[in-house]
C-alpha cells in the first residue's frame, strides 16, 4: 500500500476511536514496532538511492501527521472524559443537609443560672461552700443541738470519719458570717443531700439556693421584698406569693411561702392538690443565737435568710411532673431544653 492510503486509514481509524483504549489501538496499529507505517519505513532499505530521499521524506512527514492526530484526538477524548466525570459527580446544592446532635445545659444548671442572674442584679454575691460538712456547721452553729428534735427531719448521710453530707445550704450562711464582717447579701447554690428514697418528689440528692442578708436594720418587710421580687423575676409573672407562720430553729420568726399555681392561676388543679397554691420557700429573720455564735453583734445587726429547692422552681417552670426526670440522664428528655 502507498503511504498516502495508508495515512488516510491512519487518520480515519484515529477519528473513530472512542476512547483511550481504541486509540491507543490505532497508534499501535500504525506506529507500533510493526505498524504499517514502520513497515513501510523499514522497507526504505530495498529502494534504489534515487528512489530512497523523497520516499523517506514523504514517509516521514505522513508518521509526524499520523502523530499528532494522535495526541489531538487524545485530548479531545481526556476533555470530553472529564466532562462526563464533572456531570456525573456534581453536588447538589439543594439537598438537606445533615443536622449535627448539639450539646446543651442541662434544665437544673439554666434554673441555676436563672436563678444567680436575678439575685446578682439586685446586688447578691454568688458563694459556695463544702458538701461534706461537719456537724457544728450543718447543725449546732444553726442552733440544731446535738438533741434537738429538728435534726431527725433531716435523714443525715453521716461519713465514717464523723462528717456528713450537708442536709441544707444553711451551714454556708454561717460560714459566711464567720468569714466576713456585714454587710452581707449573698447566696449560696448547691447540692444537698438526705436519706430519702427516690420517688417522683424525692430524691437523695437534691440543689438549694441559700440566701443570706444580714446589716443594720434589716427588717422582715425587707425578706418579703426579696422573696416576692425574686419570685416574679423568675416566673416573669406577678403570681401571688403568701408567707404562713413557720419554725425553723435557726430563723426567728419563721416562714414558709406559697406561690399562686402557676398551672391553675389558683383556681386548684392536680398540680396543687386542689389548694390554688405551691410551697416553694422557708426563711425567716436570722435567730440572734444564729448570729452570736458566728462573732455578729446583735445588737447592731440583723438579718434574714431563706432556702428554697431549686428541683422545684425547675419542675414548676418547664412543666416536668416527676423530679426523676432531671436524674435519669436520658437523651429524648433532655433534647427538649435544647
Ligand atoms: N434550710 C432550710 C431547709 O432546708 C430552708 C431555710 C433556709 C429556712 C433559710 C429558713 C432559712 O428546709
Amino acid at each position: 500500500m502507498d503511504v498516502d492510503g495508508i495515512e488516510k486509514a491512519a487518520l480515519a481509524a484515529i477519528d473513530a476511536a472512542t476512547d483511550e483504549r481504541s486509540l491507543d489501538d490505532a497508534r499501535v496499529r500504525f506506529l507500533g514496532r510493526k505498524g504499517e507505517l514502520t513497515t513501510l519505513a523499514r522497507g526504505l532499505g530495498r529502494m534504489s538511492a534515487a528512489e530512497r530521499p523523497a520516499a523517506g521524506a514523504a514517509i516521514n512527514a505522513a508518521k509526524e501527521r499520523v502523530q499528532s492526530a494522535v495526541e489531538v484526538r487524545r485530548r479531545f477524548l481526556d476533555t470530553q472524559q472529564l466532562e462526563r466525570e464533572l456531570a456525573q459527580e456534581a453536588v447538589d446544592v439543594t439537598l438537606p443537609g445533615r443536622r449535627r446532635p448539639g450539646g446543651s445545659l442541662h434544665p437544673i444548671t439554666m434554673t441555676f443560672r436563672r436563678i444567680e442572674r436575678i439575685f446578682e442584679a439586685a446586688g447578691y454575691d454568688v458563694v459556695s461552700g463544702p458538701e461534706i460538712e461537719d456537724e457544728y456547721h450543718n447543725f449546732a452553729a444553726l442552733n440544731i443541738p446535738a438533741d434537738h428534735p429538728a435534726r431527725a427531719m433531716h435523714d443525715t448521710l453521716y461519713l465514717d470519719n464523723g462528717m456528713l453530707l450537708r442536709t441544707h445550704t444553711s451551714p454556708v450562711q454561717v460560714r459566711v458570717m464567720e468569714s466576713q464582717p456585714p454587710p452581707i447579701r449573698v447566696i449560696c447554690p448547691g447540692r444537698v443531700y438526705r436519706k430519702d428514697n427516690v420517688d417522683a418528689s424525692h430524691s437523695p440528692m437534691f440543689h438549694q439556693v441559700e440566701g443570706l442578708v444580714v446589716d443594720e436594720g434589716i427588717a422582715f418587710a425587707d425578706l418579703k421584698g426579696a422573696v416576692v421580687d425574686f419570685v416574679h423575676g423568675f416566673f416573669e409573672q406577678d403570681l401571688a406569693v403568701r408567707f404562713r407562720p413557720s419554725y425553723f430553729p435557726f430563723t426567728e420568726p419563721s416562714a414558709e411561702v406559697d406561690v399562686q399555681c402557676v398551672h391553675c392561676l389558683g383556681a386548684g388543679c392536680r398540680a396543687c392538690a386542689y389548694t390554688g397554691w405551691t410551697e416553694v420557700l422557708g426563711c425567716g429573720m436570722v435567730h440572734p443565737n444564729v448570729l452570736s455564735m458566728a462573732g455578729i453583734d446583735t445588737e447592731r445587726f440583723t438579718g434574714f435568710a431563706f432556702g428554697f429547692g431549686v428541683d422545684r422552681f425547675a419542675t414548676i417552670f418547664y412543666e416536668i411532673d416527676d423530679m426523676r426526670l432531671l436524674f435519669d440522664n436520658e437523651l429524648r428528655f433532655l433534647e427538649q431544653f435544647a
